[in-house]
């Protein structure tokens, strides 16, 4: 168990406040009554990535670096262990001969989420939580209804009226309680925190709940360890609220301060050119400010990021930078993701795989240099939204080899 000594909270006007004392951080963990995203901080030392330290299954491996006291795990669903995928053929196609993706696909509910999910759920679990609630674009909705199902925890969760059919069906097969707020993201946030507040319900909405960036960090220390403890020249990560960013982020940082790298990757967060508020912030050097939000990447419509601060301080910490690409330009990555790589990519998660040919131009990364991009969710839950991508190579025929034959003329 990693052994937390403070928690840094970062408030939206980029101030941020030191705690110490362990009543305060606790209650952190209990509830974050803050307007502002919390990074938690351990002893730092080698010792905890030594070889001795990492045990466990899945994302469990780095409990050394995670807020749980040791003992059992009573979460039942297997997270974290994701493949870092190497394919010749898209490595071939894009002209980057050490590209890699890290495939969170192969998650239970198929998205990264599902990491925050498990270490907030064991929480909960372990201190006799009943009903556990979130805002969500979709993914992180889908991931809590699963998961708190599989735990035998009540979900209650709020997301925009105009979520996903296939993110909504899932969460109602759990047996969920879903809220479709009318006003949109921002305002399901909030509702969700006062109703958390109003009604004695675990709170993990993504970025307030501070577990939910020590869990996604373990994707960094996987992608170091599969790289045989070596870390990539630049990451590039589709950025909604920010907070999967943070947590990459965090994970390299933690690599460093125990010891075991001398550098961290330079990180390249990519948003929907319909939806970009972190890169114009960081582009014109301004505060971040709402946009109107048009874009199929629905998993990163956040119109006012909830990370923003801690975002971009990562990011410019790690000597990267922010890019957009456009919708057609995710749908081609979705394209190149399915066809030369094998992964079904939803729209938001194959934004990172799509602003590779943009950082290259932007100068953020060089072609030989080694490139992991995150691959957050798969497609399977928004295929109505990959419809421009279908071929129309169906047909319907008589069991005639004839009819075979005639058919595959047009083809
Ligand atoms: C598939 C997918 N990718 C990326 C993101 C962005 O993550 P974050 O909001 O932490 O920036 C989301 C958020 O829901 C998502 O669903």
């Amino acid at each position: 168990m990693g052994v937390v000594i403070a928690a840094n909270v970062f408030y939206s006007d980029g101030t941020i406040e030191r705690i110490e004392e362990q009543e305060r951080l606790i209650a952190l963990f209990r509830h974050n009554n803050k307007d502002a995203c919390i990074a938690l901080e351990y002893a730092y030392d080698p010792a905890l990535l030594a070889e001795s330290a990492l045990s466990g299954e899945g994302m469990w491996r780095y409990s050394s670096l995670l807020p749980l006291a040791p003992g059992e795990k009573h979460y039942p669903l297997s997270v974290g262990n994701t493949p870092l995928i190497a394919s010749a053929r898209l490595r071939e196609y894009m002209g980057l001969p050490a590209l890699w993706l890290k495939d969170e696909t192969r998650s239970p509910t198929g998205s990264n989420k599902d990491r925050a999910t498990a270490l907030v759920l064991e929480y909960a679990l372990r201190t006799g939580v009943q009903t556990v609630s979130c805002a969500s674009t979709g993914n992180v909705a889908v991931s809590l209804a699963v998961g708190a199902a599989a735990a035998g925890l009540k979900a209650v969760i709020f997301v925009p009226a105009h979520v996903a059919d296939a993110k909504l069906e899932i969460m109602l097969l759990t047996g969920a309680t879903v809220f479709k707020v009318l006003e949109g993201y921002k305002a399901a946030v909030e509702l969700s925190r006062a109703a958390a507040r109003a009604f004695g319900w675990y709170d993990r909405n993504t970025g307030y709940h501070p577990f939910t960036l020590e869990a996604k960090k373990t994707v960094a220390l996987e992608i170091w360890e599969q790289l045989g403890c070596h870390v990539p020249d630049a990451v590039l990560i589709p950025v909604g609220d920010g907070v999967t960013l943070s947590a990459i982020a965090k994970g390299f940082r933690e690599l460093k301060l125990c010891g075991v790298i001398t550098k961290i990757p330079r990180l390249i967060g990519v948003q929907a050119a319909g939806c970009q508020p972190l890169k114009l912030a960081w582009e014109m050097q301004i505060p971040v400010r709402p946009v109107e939000v048009k874009t199929i990447a629905d998993g990163i419509a956040v119109a006012l990021p909830i990370n923003a601060a801690m975002a971009l301080h990562d990011v410019r910490a790690s000597g990267g930078g922010f890019i957009s690409v456009t919708d057609e330009e995710i749908l081609q990555a979705v394209r190149v993701l399915i066809t030369k790589g094998g992964i079904l990519a939803e729209p938001a998660a194959a934004a990172a795989f799509a602003g590779a040919e943009i950082a290259l131009q932007s100068g953020y990364i060089q072609r030989d240099e080694t490139i992991v991009a995150l691959v957050t969710g798969t497609g399977l839950k928004t295929l109505p939204l990959l419809s421009p991508l279908r071929s129309n190579n169906v047909f319907q025929v008589h069991a005639q080899i004839a009819e075979v034959q005639k058919a595959l003329t047009a083809v």
